[in-house]
Order: structure tokens, then C-alpha cells, then sequence
């Protein structure tokens, strides 16, 4: 089916879910139920996703809803059919998302998720790549916090370097500096079902532990070590810096994006991912606190009767941060990248949202990624794609222009804490 006889641009799929209700709010403020763009909610339950339109207000009452169920594989096949961009939240995914993902693969239709289960992508990757590119389907995990300002704020510093100094730099870092937000039940749930499935999978702990696990076959290796588990003194943004919970997901899908873009920085290029907790003695109690913590949370997560404790005192699925908390919430990463030869040309750069990073960015970050997608005239021709290898530049620009994100370069390393 060509894309021009596709009922639909973009269908939400999961839109009765706390996510994905986010994403139709965004899309319906943005484009109307019957503007310029056609879209449509999607699920497995109709009255709850009446009432989400119900809710949505008398702007939504035309919205069509698509019905099916993640585990229905004629279900999906139609839906894959009837769009040209399947935008999903129905999560874990690795216990509901494969066979969508057959689903849009075997139907050229393209995709993007909010997934970080790199276990999960892994295998889909190995399963659909080659059908991908014979059908022309893109299929693009990570379009949320994670991976999205990473992967596009290593894009922005080494264009900036290009620009201001006509080389690529060998070596960024990104450092998550600041952010406000909370946990929904969805991600609590991936990520408990991460920790079980690698506490009783060793192919599922080697792929985790594996810098280059989600490269292409034959490009896995390069200079990057395995994450960071302690505190680190780090010289250029003079602070101490912890290990960052995303960036497990996060520097995974940027080395992806540097394969898949044929190394613009060379194959020796290095990234690394923290989190800045500032200057002594302050920055290094807080990194050691952290490091605890999430050591804690890991241990926990992988011990079944600690993991079935822990989600009783845990948000529910279809729960999460309130209005209140999304709309004060915001998130900043910081960038730093060395200059080949000249230590006092290092460029250093900043991305800001303007939500939580969670659900009330995540939520802009999931929509516009679907809109360009659908919307956009890319290079990306079929495969599994990471948000920079397809969308880049194009996305930047409607993250900037719609979904409050800012891009900046700051001319030193200011302090943090
Ligand atoms: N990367 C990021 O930055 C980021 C941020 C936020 C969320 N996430 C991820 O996004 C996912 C969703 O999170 P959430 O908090 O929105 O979860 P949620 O509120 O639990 O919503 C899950 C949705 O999936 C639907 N669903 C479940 N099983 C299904 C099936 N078999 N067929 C069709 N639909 C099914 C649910 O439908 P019903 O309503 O009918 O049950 C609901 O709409 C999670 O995996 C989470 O980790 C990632």
C-alpha cells in the first residue's frame, strides 16, 4: 500500500495509558482531531478509550479510535496498514511490543516507541533488520528522555565543532545536570521486568553490559569501556559526576548513531554519560549516595521477593507524576567536546526541556518524532534507526520550535551545586 492511500498519518497506540494520553493531549493542541494532520487513538480497550476522548474535551469528539491488542497478530496487521507511523507507549515492550513491531516491518509503516529495554531492541534488531529494509520501514526505539537529548545534543556539539573549527571532536561527554519529575507505573514496570529478565538471562546481562550492544553486526567494538559504576572527579566541568540511570540506555544508541551515520568522528570516537553532582565536598557525597542507591535499587530489582515488595509501595500502571509536578518539571543535559588537537578550543553546550523529563517532554519529544516521521522529507530509508540517524537535524528543529527544548552553546563550563 503506498503511503498516500493510508487512512491515517500517526495512530497513538496505548493511548489510554498515562503516556499516551500525554502524547493526544500534545497532538490534539497542535494539530486539532482533523487538521492538517490525520491521527488517531489507538488500543485494546474502546471504552477506555472513549472516555480518554471524552476527557480529551469537545476539540476531540471526531478523533476515530483504532481498536486491537499487542498480543492480536491480525489486529496489528491492520492497524500497520491503515498508518503511516505507529507512535507506541504500550510498555514493557518487551513483553507487548514485538509483535507490533513484525506488525509495521512487514508493512513498511513506520514506528517509534519510548522503549530503553536495550535486551529487548537487541533482539529486534537481529529478527526484522533485513525485512526492514526491504520494506522500508523505520523503525526508531528511544524517542523519549531517553535517548533523545543525548543522541541529539552529541549531534548539535559536533556540528558546532565542525562549524566553528572544521573538525569532528574525538570525545564527548554528556552530564545530566539538573532535572525535576517523578516515575509513572509503566516505567517502574520495564524496568522491574529489565532487572528480572537479565537476573535470569545471562545472553540478556551481556547484552546489557555491552558498550556497542545495540551497534550493527560487525561494527561492535571501539574504545569504549563498560559504564562507569563509581564516583568520578571530571576535570572539564570541574565537579564530581555519578553513574546516570539513563545512560546505560542512552550511550548505547549514541555509539548506534555513529555506526549507523559512518562514523562521522572517526571509529576511535569516545562517549561517555554521567550525572554532575558539582564541586567538594557536597558533589562527592551526593555522587556516593547515588551510586548507592541505584546499586541498591539494581540489587532489589534482581531478587524476585525484594522486587514483589517493592512494587506494592510503587505507582500502578496508568499512574504517574501529576499535572502540577509535569508542568513545574524541567531537565537539563550539559555537553562537552574535546578538540582533537587544541585543549582550549572544547566546545560546551546545553539542552533544556521545559516539563518533567519523564512524561510532560518525553510526551512533546514521542509526538514530534512521530510528526516527522510522518511529515518529513528524510534521508532514513528502512531499517532500525536511532532518533539522530533519521531525523536529526529535522527533529532538532521541531523540538525547538514546539516542544520547549533549547539548544545552546555556553562559552565555559559554569559550576553546578
Ligand atoms: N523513555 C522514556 O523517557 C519513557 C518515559 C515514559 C514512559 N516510558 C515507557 O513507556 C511505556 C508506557 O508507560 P506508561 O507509564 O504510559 O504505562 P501505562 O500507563 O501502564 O500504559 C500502558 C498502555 O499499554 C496498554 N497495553 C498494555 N498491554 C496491552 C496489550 N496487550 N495490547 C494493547 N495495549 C496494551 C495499556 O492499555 P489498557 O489501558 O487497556 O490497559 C495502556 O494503554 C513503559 O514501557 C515506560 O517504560 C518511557
Amino acid at each position: 500500500m503506498t503511503d498516500s492511500q493510508r487512512e491515517f498519518d500517526v495512530v497513538v497506540w496505548g493511548a489510554s495509558g498515562f503516556t499516551g494520553r500525554l502524547v493526544a493531549e500534545y497532538l490534539l493542541e497542535r494539530h486539532g482531531a482533523s487538521g492538517t494532520v490525520q491521527w488517531a487513538l489507538g488500543g485494546r480497550n474502546r471504552e477506555k478509550l472513549e472516555a480518554i476522548r471524552a476527557g480529551l474535551g469537545a476539540a476531540a469528539a471526531d478523533l476515530p479510535i483504532v481498536l486491537g491488542d499487542g498480543d492480536d497478530e491480525a489486529s496489528l496487521a491492520s492497524l500497520a496498514e491503515r498508518t503511516r507511523v505507529v507512535c507506541t507507549t504500550v510498555g514493557p515492550y518487551a513483553l507487548y511490543g514485538s509483535k507490533l513491531v513484525a506488525a509495521c516491518v512487514a508493512h513498511g509503516t513506520d514506528y517509534c516507541d519510548l522503549t530503553g529495554e536495550v535486551h529487548w531492541m537487541r533482539r529486534m534488531i537481529d529478527t526484522h533488520q533485513k525485512e526492514a529494509e526491504a520494506t522500508g520501514a523505520r523503525i526508531v526505539h528511544t524517542c523519549g528522555f531517553d535517548s533523545i537529548p543525548s543522541d541529539l545534543g552529541v549531534h548539535f556539539v559536533q556540528s558546532e565543532m565542525r562549524r566553528r573549527h572544521g573538525v569532528a571532536s574525538p570525545f564527548v561527554k554528556a552530564r545530566a545536570t539538573d532535572f525535576s519529575g517523578g516515575f509513572s507505573g509503566g516505567t517502574i514496570a520495564s524496568m522491574l521486568n529489565m532487572l528480572e529478565e537479565s537476573g535470569r538471562d545471562p545472553d540478556v546481562r551481556r547484552v546489557m553490559a555491552d558498550p556497542y550492544g545495540l551497534n550493527p553486526e560487525g561494527d561492535r567494538s571501539g574504545p569504549d569501556e563498560r559504564d562507569r559504576l563509581a564516583p568520578a572527579w571530571d576535570d572539564d566541568f570541574a565537579g564530581w559526576t555519578a553513574p546516570f540511570v539513563m545512560a546505560g540506555i542512552n550511550t548505547r544508541v549514541v555509539r548506534r548513531s555513529q555506526a549507523l551515520l559512518g562514523h562521522p568522528a572517526g571509529r576511535d570516537f569516545r562517549y561517555d554519560e554521567a550525572m554532575l553532582t558539582g564541586p567538594p565536598p557536597m558533589g562527592f557525597l551526593t555522587a556516593a549516595a547515588i551510586t548507592a542507591g541505584m546499586a541498591a535499587f539494581a540489587g532489589a530489582g534482581s531478587i524476585a521477593p525484594l522486587r514483589r515488595a517493592a512494587e506494592r509501595f510503587l505507582p500502578d500502571p496508568g499512574e504517574g507524576p501529576s499535572r502540577e509536578q509535569r508542568e513545574r518539571g524541567y531537565w537539563e543535559m550539559r555537553f562537552h567536546a574535546a578538540h582533537p588537537e587544541d585543549g582550549e578550543k572544547g566546545l560546551f553546550a546545553r539542552l533544556r526541556g521545559d516539563r518533567d523529563p519523564g512524561y510532560g517532554s518525553t510526551a512533546k519529544m514521542l509526538a514530534e518524532a512521530a510528526l516527522c516521521l510522518a511529515q518529513d522529507d528524510l534521508e532514513a530509508r528502512g531499517g532500525f534507526e536511532t532518533p539522530a540517524s533519521s531525523m536529526g537535524e529535522a527533529l532538532a528543529t521541531r523540538l525547538i520550535e514546539h516542544a520547549g527544548v533549547t539548544f545552546s552553546i555556553d562559552d565555559t563550563a559554569e559550576p553546578v551545586g
